[in-house]
């Protein structure tokens, strides 16, 4: 069946809500949602705000009060917005917080790792503090506190920048010292600014992207180093008091994260077992097969820096910024890679580029396609949620589905294919007249929320899903 883009959402929702009529097309597709079984719990989606993008939001280059509050509540809001429920914070190395930098809580070298150090905190953190009180008032649960750096004096290049390892890992020594546990005391102590004043950091993480010297702040780290340190940290978290998880690596790929595992998990006393979240990135290689680990996975940063501006695209080509494009990635994550968490880059910035979900242009916010299909997910798969088993007949009709903790079933078909396909979907165990909400995200529409229908018998429904397009189903 072909339909004009103007006809779409009137023929949906009256297909959608054609419940008791039967099948015609002996191509009907079919999608089989089996709540029984149970895959990962989910924590959440989100994204940074880090390297000062949190200013951004809080009108560094002159964004209105009014869209200040309408771009945190289209990230944190669950009711208006996407709901995120994971922030990940920046914890800053610089000496200054000029430019992009993040100033550091311990920006000078107090003479050597058995020096007092001489912590300064601004209750400010690079504009990140004020927005973790606003995340929080709008429904964050997850505060991921990720240093890229120590600062330099820590530092075999005594340098942010530039890779250089921490000083005291395994083959890597300075002159000053071993800085391990100066280290794990300074990211306590952010931890500790932040909960006394009043804003949990639940996940420290001590690495970003180690695997990659960058120009700007970053620190080079094997699994096997992650490893000394992390025992350091865990028992430094463990002396503070503090409710505090331990996530590592973020590597720049999900195959370097999956290459520090073997490190994670040597010697008489596994460094994985003081860790919660394994965390790598999609950028070097995608996440489509779950790391070998136990604990829980999430993909911690990715995103499009290179393709051309496609706010408005949800499908035109399967170009690295489109909205579709991204439904993908996160669906797969979610089912092949099993990751409880998918964060992009950045939530919202002031720039003209994919890096961000969100554009803050003229004062102006732009959600791009990839915000709605971000939201597509993460408003209806709450934390706590687990995955369950879903199949598809159809190859261009990919599905996912997830169980809240309040019984509701979310259900996410991307059809990534040029026609429109009629599916009947059944979820077993479910009983005839509990209702469905579809939302649909295609080129024409954002989240737009369709007629409701009734499950039939068996725990059934038929469906129209557009081409190019993505639906979520939530059982009400
Ligand atoms: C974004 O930044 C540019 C300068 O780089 C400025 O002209 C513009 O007003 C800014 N827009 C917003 C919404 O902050
Ligand atoms: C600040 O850090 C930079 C390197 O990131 C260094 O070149 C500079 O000397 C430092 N400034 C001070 C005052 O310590
Ligand atoms: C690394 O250190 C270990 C002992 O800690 C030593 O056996 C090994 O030779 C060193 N490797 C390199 C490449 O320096
Ligand atoms: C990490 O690097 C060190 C030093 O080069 C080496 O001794 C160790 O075997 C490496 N670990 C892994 C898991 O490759
Ligand atoms: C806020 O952003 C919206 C677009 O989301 C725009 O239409 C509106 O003009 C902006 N408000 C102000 C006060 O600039
Ligand atoms: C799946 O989608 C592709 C791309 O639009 C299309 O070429 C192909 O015919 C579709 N397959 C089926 C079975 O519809």
């Amino acid at each position: 069946m072909k339909f004009s883009m103007i006809d779409k959402l009137f023929l949906l929702n009256a297909l959608v809500a054609r419940v008791t009529a039967t099948p015609t097309s002996s191509s009907l597709v079919s999608v089989s949602v089996n709540p029984k079984v149970q895959f990962q719990e989910i924590d959440g989606f989100g994204a940074s705000q880090a390297f000062q993008r949190a200013e951004d939001i809080f009108g560094k280059y002159g964004l209105p009060a009014v869209n200040q509050s309408l771009v945190l509540n289209l990230l944190y809001d669950k009711d208006i917005g996407a709901g995120f429920t994971i922030l990940r914070n920046g914890i800053g190395s610089s000496n200054t917080s000029d430019s992009n930098f993040m100033n550091s809580i311990a920006p000078t070298n107090a003479g050597g790792p058995d020096a007092k150090p001489e912590y300064v905190w601004d209750h400010y953190n690079s504009g990140q503090f004020p927005l973790a009180q606003q995340a929080y008032a709008r429904g964050l649960q997850t505060l991921y506190a990720d240093a890229w750096s120590a600062p330099g004096y820590m530092k075999t290049n005594d340098d942010e920048n530039n890779g250089g390892y921490l000083c005291g890992v395994t083959n890597e020594s300075c002159a000053s010292g071993n800085w391990m546990q100066a280290y794990a005391n300074y990211l306590v102590q952010y931890a500790r600014f932040y909960k006394e004043s009043g804003v949990d950091v639940t996940h420290l993480g001590f690495l970003n992207e180690p695997q990659f010297a960058a120009s700007y702040a970053g620190m080079l780290s094997n699994g096997t180093q992650a490893a000394d340190f992390i025992r350091v940290l865990a028992k430094t978290i463990k002396k503070s008091g503090l409710s505090l998880k331990i996530n590592c690596c973020d590597g720049i790929g999900w195959d370097d994260q999956e290459a520090m595992m073997a490190g994670l998990e040597a010697g008489p006393d596994p460094a994985i077992n003081y860790l919660d979240v394994v965390t790598g990135h999609g950028y070097d290689s995608a996440p489509t097969y779950p790391l070998s680990t136990n604990k829980k996975t999430w993909q911690s940063e990715w995103a499009d820096l290179t393709g051309a501006f496609t706010p408005y695209t949800f499908y035109e080509n399967g170009g690295p910024g489109e909205g579709l494009t991204w439904a993908n990635h996160i669906q797969v994550a979610l089912r092949d890679a099993e990751v409880s968490g998918f964060l992009y880059w950045i939530g919202a910035e002031n720039s003209t580029t994919n890096s961000g979900l969100i554009n803050l242009i003229n004062n102006e916010v732009i959600p791009s396609k990839r915000f709605w299909a971000f939201a597509q997910f993460s408003k209806f798969v709450r934390p706590g949620a687990r995955r369950i088993a879903a199949v598809s007949s159809h190859a261009n009709l990919t599905v996912s589905s997830f169980e809240n903790e309040d019984g509701r079933i979310a259900t996410q078909l991307l059809n990534q294919g040029n026609s429109d396909v009629e599916v009947s979907v059944v979820i077993t165990g479910l009983k005839s007249g509990v209702r469905v909400k579809p939302y649909l995200t295609n080129n024409k529409y954002d989240l737009e929320p369709l007629s409701s229908v009734s499950l039939g018998n068996g725990g059934s429904f038929k469906a129209e899903v557009p081409a190019w397009s993505m639906v979520t189903y939530l059982t009400i």
